[in-house]
């Protein structure tokens, strides 16, 4: 095991280039499921969620060329089989994603239901819903979805609430289904996005891209394509939050800012100066941070993956704010580990109440999860003294190079042995 050790205090400043997005490879990789002819993706982040999707797809049968740091090619010439098994889907519950694309091309899936994991149940009930709309004969045996359908067939379908993969399965497994599918309610997340428009490019007809209704023209086969892969609003989120929390002056580039607006008109309200360029976003330190609330929301609005980050921030404002979490159920596993640092939070349902302290100190803490994890090593940027960070494999899951990329922004950060967990 590993952990990463951070010693506070420095002022983060220049420039950081933004990964590719992992909530858009992850869907990418099961797109290729959809085709016999090789996808090649480029801007693939070294991840580990991105290695469980390796390890899912080729137990599939698919053929992988990652020799490349950066691209990654894909063929699914043919499936041998259709399974994702429980110790792949319990460590990354977007293996899910398998699902839609091994119901479309094979009309079989036996697909281990994911379990809950550390920020809520996260069911998969509108996945299958969706899927048995279409004609899929769905069980449940042993822990599994056991899925089967000659060939799914059109739908006109309504999600009960915004799901991102669910959105993401049904729009891969309309996009072979025999006839005309229309999904409403859909998330617009720049993800899905992103799936559409290289689903359209493979020869897919997909309408409504950035609306919550889609309307899908069944194809009966897709062809290949070449696609680079979409910068990770996250990411960026968490540098950007990065430079607001140690009083620093950062600039992402090779960013999408549009996919982050949310974020940026908070980090004007509570102070700091926010300049946007074409494809770039700089941060600067104006003063203190004034406590502001937010409120989590599906997209456009502010991401649920960025409060923990936020969190970090306010817990050093001057004056309090409330966050509030409506998406996930159980997002506050972080205020317990950034009370032990210091800060002044109470949680009461869905809410935090985070009273700005005059400085956090460093302590030994536990990543729970990977946005939790991204906290601690924000409040350990600005912390008096050092900060271990253990259980560092789930920061990995979603932050390529993270302690290199603070160490060019003048971060005293390392990467350990961790000889106590
Ligand atoms: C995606 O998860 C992201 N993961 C998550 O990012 C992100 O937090 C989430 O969307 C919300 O934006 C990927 O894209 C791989 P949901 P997903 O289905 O699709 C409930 C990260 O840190 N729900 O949009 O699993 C669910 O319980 C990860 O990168 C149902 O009730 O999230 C949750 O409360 C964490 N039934 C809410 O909807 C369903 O069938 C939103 O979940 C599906 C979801």
């Amino acid at each position: 095991m590993e952990k990463i050790v951070i010693r506070g205090g420095a002022s983060l400043k220049g420039e950081v280039e933004a990964s590719g997005a992992k909530n858009a490879v992850l869907p990418l990789m099961c797109v290729a499921l959809l085709t016999s002819d090789e996808m090649t993706f480029h801007r693939v982040p070294a991840l580990r969620d991105i290695r469980t999707t390796k390890q899912l797809l080729l137990q599939l049968g698919v053929r992988l060329d990652d020799f490349t740091p950066g691209t990654l090619r894909i063929k699914a010439c043919e499936i041998t089989d259709h399974t994702a098994p429980y110790e792949l889907v319990k460590t990354m519950r977007a293996s899910v994603l398998a699902l839609g694309p091994l119901m479309a091309r094979e009309g079989r899936a036996d697909v281990s239901l994911p379990g809950g994991c550390a920020i809520g149940a996260r069911p998969i009930d509108q996945h299958l819903k969706g899927l048995e709309a279409m004609g899929a004969e769905i069980q449940l045996d042993k822990g599994y979805v056991i899925a089967r359908a000659d060939r799914l067939r059109a739908t006109d379908f309504t999600f009960d609430l915004k799901t991102v993969t669910g959105t993401e399965n049904l729009i891969m497994a309309a996009s072979l289904a025999k006839g005309t599918t229309v999904l409403r309610n859909c998330a617009v997340e720049p993800e899905v996005g992103e799936l559409i428009h290289v689903l359209n490019r493979m020869g897919a007809a997909i309408e409504g891209a950035g609306t919550e209704t889609l309307v899908i023209e069944g194809r009966d086969r897709l062809h290949g394509v070449v696609h680079e892969v979409m910068p990770d609003r996250i990411e960026v989120g968490s540098y950007l939050i990065a430079a607001a929390i140690t009083g620093g002056d950062v600039t992402v580039t090779n960013s999408r800012p549009d996919h982050v607006s949310a974020l940026l008109d908070k980090l004007q309200e509570v102070g700091l100066q926010v300049d946007v360029g074409e494809d770039s976003v700089r941060v600067r330190s104006n003063g203190p941070i004034a406590g502001r609330d937010v409120s989590t929301d599906p997209y456009p609005g502010f991401a649920t993956d960025l409060q923990a980050q936020y969190m970090a921030l306010m817990s050093l404002a001057q004056g309090t704010s409330v966050i509030r979490e409506n998406v996930f159920e159980n997002r506050f596993m972080h205020v317990q580990e950034l009370v032990r640092m210091g800060a002044d939070i109470r949680v009461s349902g869905r809410a935090a109440t985070v009273r700005g302290v005059r400085s956090l100190s460093g302590a030994h803490v536990q990543a729970t999860d990977l946005r939790a994890s991204a906290s601690l090593v924000l409040a350990g940027l600005a912390a008096e003294g050092s900060t271990h960070i253990h259980r560092v494999y789930h920061l990995d899951r979603g932050y390529d190079r993270l302690d290199e990329k603070l160490r060019n922004l003048g971060a005293d950060v390392t990467r350990e042995k961790d000889d106590i967990v």
